[in-house]
């Protein structure tokens, strides 16, 4: 199926309450019908339809001035919280970190309301939705276009780990798409801004498929710069699920987090014979169970992997811009080869700054 056709389908399905399951899903976490008119009066809008939902809101489209947003809806009465006042100061955490972001591969904040139990964000329109579009379409991507996502979102990284900011919970669901492709972070629910000075203990937050196995384990000390480590392993997790359509570790639904963190020690990942050496190399730098082990963000950027795949795919996108559809196409039929890596110069990218970054780079054992 057509990515225009599944938007379509998506659109038909959830506009105007035509779909009653679809509408009791949401229910929960939305917004009743006496605040709707209220939410279009304050912010001069209509409400299209919704088109996602987290953990955690309601995600709906919204047109102000002919203009499409998403509007997030985040309940302080959410059942998945236990403690109004704790969930309110994460909001507040949410809104802060997105207000101080600026970046070309993070999802655009524009402004924050407040109604009642209600905190709104008004956020850019990623028309395409997040990464299930894509994995949908393609099942198992190729390595390009796997690369086109990645290599975006370890820009995106770099400019958040840069800034102290840990994401805490990087999966597909938080990794969205327009029309233009551009790739972008989203969802700073779970973010803190980390303070170099302190050390840190290991935790649960974030999705448990995606957690490094020092935050299944749970309240490990670490050092401030190790924490960013935690982000890359769960970019990792994705990286891994985008070439196979599975899980490194053998997660399946409805595992508990005792049977997965069993596993994930248990398991060494297997990788597609059809992956080069390099993109392996990449990989297991990211999936590394050894925190020590583990790559930094700076690593991934100075990896020929990252700086050959942002060429390659750059190159594919220049050329096909104007037709997302046959741009995903090319890139998903384009085989990387092992001998393409062959006098790769691995200097600092231009776009990142190691000096700036975490301190030295952390001995490897
Ligand atoms: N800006 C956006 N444009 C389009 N879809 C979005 C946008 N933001 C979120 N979504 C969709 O809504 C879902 C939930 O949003 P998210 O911010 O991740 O909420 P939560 O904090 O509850 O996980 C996302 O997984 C995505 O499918
Ligand atoms: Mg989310």
């Amino acid at each position: 199926m057509s990515i225009k056709v599944f938007l379509e389908e998506k659109k038909g399905e959830n506009s105007n309450g035509k779909n009653e399951n679809l509408n009791e899903i949401y229910y929960e976490y939305d917004l009743p019908q006496n605040k709707i008119s209220k939410v279009c009066e304050m912010l001069n809008c209509s409400i299209v339809n919704n088109i996602g939902k987290g953990g955690f809101s309601v995600v709906k489209l919204i047109h102000s001035n002919n203009i499409p947003y998403a509007l997030k809806i985040i309940s302080i009465y959410n059942k998945k919280f236990k403690n109004n006042i704790k969930n309110i100061e994460l909001i507040k955490n949410e809104i802060k970190i997105n207000k101080s972001l600026n970046h070309p591969n993070i999802v655009q904040f524009y402004n924050s309301y407040e109604l009642n139990e209600f905190y709104l964000l008004q956020l850019e329109y990623m028309k395409l939705g997040d990464l299930k579009t894509i994995q949908k379409k393609y099942k198992k991507l190729s390595e390009t276009l796997c690369g086109f996502i990645i290599t975006n979102i370890i820009d995106a990284l770099a400019y958040l780990h840069s800034n102290n900011i840990l994401h805490r919970d990087i999966k597909s669901d938080n990794i969205m798409i327009n029309e233009k492709l551009e790739i972008k972070l989203g969802d700073f629910s779970l973010s803190k801004k980390i303070d170099l000075n302190n050390k840190y203990k290991t935790s649960r937050s974030g999705t448990f498929p995606f957690l490094a196995p020092e935050c299944v384990k749970k309240k490990q000390e670490i050092s401030s710069k190790t924490i960013f480590k935690t982000d890359i392993f769960s970019l990792g997790i994705v990286m891994y699920n985008l070439l196979h359509n599975s899980h490194p570790f053998g997660y399946k639904n409805n595992m508990t987090i005792t049977e997965y963190s069993k596993k994930i020690h248990e398991i060494n990942p297997i990788f597609d014979m059809n992956l080069t050496s390099t993109c392996v190399n990449f990989l297991k730098g990211l999936l590394s169970k050894k925190i020590k082990k583990r790559f930094f963000i700076y690593d991934c950027i100075k990896h020929p992997w990252y700086i050959k795949l942002k060429e390659i795919t750059k190159n594919i996108y220049e050329k096909n811009k104007d037709d997302f559809e046959k741009c995903l196409d090319e890139m998903q039929n384009f085989e990387v080869k092992d001998f393409m890596f062959e006098n790769i110069s691995t200097n600092t990218s231009e776009i990142y700054d190691d000096e700036k970054f975490i301190g030295k780079k952390e001995k490897r054992c």
